[in-house]
């Protein structure tokens, strides 16, 4: 039975959208960092970019770490215990691609926080290059992911186990909700 058939209980249902709500929110904050890169291109800097930019960065150092880590933590381990050959070599493929993400991340992260402060020494032009090359890296990751790894690992997962990830994972995030958000600088 393909891995798409499979039926889903209600803890994979809540696991498996949490995750995919999860890659929603990344790329829809992608969207809003091209625009972002366009509109400093074209006119410059303004508050109101200022401040997408503080919140941009803000997100982006907390939300994609925390969802990489999530995956390496609860859903890639049950692939690489797999002895499907490509099912193992997509895993390695998605684990490197977060180091990747990571490393596309840090070229972006000091031009959208010198935006965030005001201070436009970085390259409006390479800054919108560098979230091309983001955009496409996630999007064709996420592809990845929904299309092939996390069927898999629904295949694969304990059912009992799926419920406790669920609870952890929403856990952590209600634990940093929680704490008092950064002010925006002047
Ligand atoms: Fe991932
Ligand atoms: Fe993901």
């Amino acid at each position: 039975m393909p891995a798409s058939a499979v039926p889903m209980s209600s803890a994979d249902t809540t696991l498996f959208n949490f995750l995919d709500r999860c890659h929603q929110d990344i790329q829809d904050k992608l969207v809003q960092m091209m625009a972002l890169a366009v509109a400093v291109e074209a006119d410059g800097l303004s508050p109101a970019l200022q401040a997408q930019a503080r919140e941009l960065t803000d997100w982006f150092n907390a939300e994609p770490r925390q969802h990489h880590l999530d995956e390496e933590k609860h859903i890639f381990p049950a692939l690489l215990a797999s002895s499907d050959e490509s099912v193992l070599q997509t895993t390695h493929r998605l684990i490197q691609d977060h180091g990747w993400l990571e490393a596309d991340w840090f070229e972006i992260e000091p031009s959208l926080e010198a935006a965030a402060d005001g201070n436009a020494w970085f390259d409006p032009g390479e800054l919108r290059q560098a979230v091309e090359v983001f955009q496409q890296l996630y999007s064709d990751h996420i592809v990845l992911e929904e299309s092939l790894a996390y069927p898999q690992a629904r295949e694969r997962l304990d059912p009992a186990l799926l419920a406790s990830m669920g609870v952890e994972m929403a856990r952590r995030r209600a634990i940093r909700d929680a704490k008092p958000k950064k002010t925006p600088r002047a």
